[in-house]
């Protein structure tokens, strides 16, 4: 494994990360067993980085990960969120359940010793504000966080999905050490302004989704997914946009044959190639994915495979939104 700065800590992260959603939430069944062994598995790699929240499955994602994250506790550097609560305190916050954003100062409070609880440890690396709070000014979200640092309960800050102007205001309270937004070849909004905003700011910034959800790693069996996968009711899933993303995805798998590397090997390591201060956080329950994506530092892309990317792309645009109306409406748009 090759290691990476987090921005200007001092802290040395796997250039690679290991986003571990999921192992409980989201994606098919989960698989406990394998998901632990996937977890060992990572310790073995040298993947230090790995990222959950307490949204995913209701915090049941903390607890898998704390029976590794415990009896190895100074070899992980652990990133978790906060901010997504559900109406009536209970349900799934990916089909059916209804969710809301918290980023108030009350919350973060009780969110972090809840996470607290549920890692069973003592302080958290990385602490990111999940969503922006439209109720809640962001300099107050980021306040009470930075109230976290001081007693010892967090080390680092971070912010998900938030635009340049609220980044700005964020950073301008406190330092605010990573960005964690969507970023991979089929969703490059943050490529205008965000992405050089973490740089001109000396932040890291860490592409979640970096295989597009499965997609573009071409061996996910679209037509098949159960009703309680996430993917099944977003846009790229479906209907004109599934046709121009799986053939997009089988042009992408052909040039990634004639580099001798695998698709999603391909995609990661278009993600990094991006920006010296992005650290992907691929996500997979599969110690066989896991030790693939490990492999994509060692990928290397030349003038004309980016520019064969490039052409892909233009050849077949129609790859739609990347959230339904639902999810849409947390992403900060102020
Ligand atoms: N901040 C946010 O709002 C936010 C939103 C979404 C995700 N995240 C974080 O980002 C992490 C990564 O994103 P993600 O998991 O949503 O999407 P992703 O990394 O783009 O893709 C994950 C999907 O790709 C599959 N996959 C992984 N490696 C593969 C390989 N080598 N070949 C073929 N398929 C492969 C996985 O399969 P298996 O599941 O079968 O292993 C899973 O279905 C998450 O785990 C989560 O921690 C954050």
């Amino acid at each position: 494994m090759k290691y990476k700065e987090l921005a200007k800590t001092g802290e040395k992260l796997s250039a690679v990360g290991l986003g571990c959603m999921g192992m409980s939430a989201a994606y098919g069944t989960p698989d406990d067993t394998e998901s632990l062994s996937t977890l060992q598995y990572a310790l073995d790699f040298g993947i230090n980085f790995w990222d959950t929240a307490d949204i995913y499955a209701n915090g049941v994602n903390e607890e898998l990960i704390s029976k590794v994250l415990v009896p190895n506790r100074d070899k992980i550097f652990i990133a978790t969120k906060f901010g997504f609560r559900l109406r009536g305190g209970d349900g799934n916050a990916f089909v059916g359940g209804e969710a809301y954003i918290d980023a108030s100062p009350k919350w973060i409070k009780q969110a972090v010793e809840n996470s607290l609880k549920r890692l069973k440890i003592e302080t958290i690396d990385l602490y990111y504000a999940h969503r922006v709070d439209p109720n809640i000014p962001i300099e107050e979200t980021v306040g009470a966080m930075a109230e976290l640092v001081k007693e010892g309960k967090i080390r680092y800050l971070g912010l998900s999905e938030c635009t340049a102007e609220d980044l700005r205001k964020a950073y301008a309270i406190h330092p605010i050490t990573a960005l964690q937004s969507e970023y991979s070849l089929l969703s490059r909004d943050v490529e205008k302004e965000i992405l050089p905003l973490t740089k001109e700011l000396g932040m890291t910034f860490v592409p979640f989704a970096p295989l597009s959800r499965g997609l573009i790693a071409n061996k996910l069996d679209v037509n098949s997914l159960a009703s309680t996968d996430f993917r099944a009711n977003l846009p790229r899933y479906q209907g004109e946009y599934l046709d121009n993303n799986q053939k997009l995805s089988a042009a992408f798998a052909e040039l990634a044959e004639s580099k001798s590397c695998s698709p999603a090997q391909l995609a990661i390591a278009w993600v990094m190639a991006q920006s010296d201060n992005i650290i992907p956080i691929p996500g997979t329950k599969r110690r066989k994915y896991l030790e693939e994506n490990a492999g994509a530092v060692d990928v290397e892309l030349k003038k004309e495979d980016f520019e064969t990317i490039e052409g892909l792309l233009k050849k077949y645009p129609n790859i739609g939104p990347r959230y339904s109306a639902r999810e849409n409406k947390f992403v900060d748009k102020k």
